[in-house]
């Protein structure tokens, strides 16, 4: 008998391949996001560590932190919003497995939400701190605690759900939730690179932010540079990692990522963005020329490293899930082309909408310098 739940009665209302290609392209914007978020509110926070004792404006560390730490709350509502289309497009393609993940470890699974509101909660007070001139980056260390707490539980639901071999026992031993799955060699590795993710997002986005038009020139060349730093080292810490989460696979596994074309088309372009992502890094923390690489350059090499690996993390999901029984192209679709042409083109002008809301953002400037 499988271990999956029965087949949905209702037909999938568009082809597959469709909801992947949504899936994985929202799903690559809130990875940006998170890993900004991971990435940012801890280098945010130890600059605001170092710099507690000086006062405002007298310490190119604390102007910095406070350049990094004013954003974040407006990062965190993009790692939510940006949550919720991946979120749809799992539970139609994966509904049978991911309930029954989120289901057996049920109480951390809710947690999330109680958790996300404390970390959301320290964000805004951290980021408050700086105006009311107060060293607030303990919570700076308390919200990314939060932070990287859910990301484990994220990582541990979206593990257990293509381990069907370890739900009936799982349920048989409670059926409150409240017990995390047994250990799973994949786990660590997965977690991780999300989180030295965060050091090269990250990186980028203090490059990003340090060479806007609209910040003080000897701080943003400080933050550019810092940014160049930490980009630099996320690129050297996460590679390895990157090796870990694959190495770490089922022997299957690893044979059907050999075969697969999309797979290799991916591994080469995901090795080429972190080259490409390291030199950029390099060049704009220790490079001495007056000329600056562009900040778009840096913007686009992410989107293609992020792409990259969810579309290898996609492939790595199917191969392993096949393995177990479940081969989601084998799912019964009946297309509505009617109800995919009003989806598409309100997906499109969705995504013009949040284009122009970053584009705004990225352009306003403080109220004092209006
Ligand atoms: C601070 C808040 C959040 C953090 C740190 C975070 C982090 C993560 C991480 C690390 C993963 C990858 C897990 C893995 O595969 O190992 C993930 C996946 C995911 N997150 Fe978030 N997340 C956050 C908030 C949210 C919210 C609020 C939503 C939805 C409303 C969301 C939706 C998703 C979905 C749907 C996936 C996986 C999709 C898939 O596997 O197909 N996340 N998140």
């Amino acid at each position: 008998m499988s271990a999956f739940p029965s087949v949905d009665p209702i037909p999938l209302p568009a082809p597959v391949e469709l909801f992947k290609i949504l899936h994985d392209a929202t799903l690559s914007l809130h990875f940006i996001a998170v890993q900004i978020l991971i990435g940012g509110l801890l280098v945010a926070t130890i600059l605001g560590f170092l710099s507690r004792k000086s006062s405002n404006g007298t310490s190119l560390k604390k102007e910095a932190a406070k350049m990094l730490a004013v954003k974040l709350p407006v990062v965190m509502t993009y790692v939510i919003n940006l949550g919720v289309p991946p979120l749809l497009f799992l539970q139609v393609l994966y509904g049978r497995s991911f309930y029954t993940s989120s289901v057996l470890i049920g109480v951390f699974w809710i947690a999330v939400i109680f958790i996300l509101i404390g970390a959301y909660w320290h964000i805004y007070r951290y980021s408050g701190g700086f105006e009311l001139e107060k060293a607030l980056w303990w919570k700076g260390v308390v919200a990314w605690i939060l932070v990287i707490g859910i990301a484990i539980i994220y990582s541990t639901t979206m593990t257990l759900m293509l381990r069907p071999e370890v739900w009936q026992k799982m349920y048989a031993t409670s059926a409150y939730g409240m017990h995390l799955p047994p250990s799973d060699p994949t786990l660590m590795p997965r977690w991780l690179f999300m989180l030295t993710g965060g050091l090269v997002a990250g990186g980028l986005w203090m490059i990003w932010i340090g060479s806007s038009k609209n910040v003080v020139k000897e701080a943003g060349e400080y933050l550019s540079r810092l940014g160049g730093y930490v980009t630099t080292a996320g690129v050297i810490i996460n590679v390895p990692i990157a090796i870990w989460v694959i190495q770490s696979q089922p022997e299957t596994v690893s044979k059907a990522l050999s075969t697969n074309a999309l797979c290799k088309i991916a591994i080469i372009l995901w090795l080429i963005s972190m080259c490409s992502i390291l030199i950029f890094g390099i060049w704009r923390g220790f490079g001495k020329s007056e000329i600056i690489p562009s900040r778009y350059v840096g913007f686009g090499l992410i989107v293609v490293e992020i792409l990259s690996a969810v579309v290898i993390r996609d492939i790595i999901r199917d191969a392993t899930l096949i393995e177990k029984g479940f081969d989601v192209m084998q799912r019964v679709v009946v297309t509505n082309w009617y109800v995919v042409g009003i989806f598409l083109i309100s997906f499109v002008l969705g995504l013009i909408a949040v284009g122009w809301l970053i584009y705004t953002m990225a352009k306003s400037k403080p109220a004092a310098q209006k």
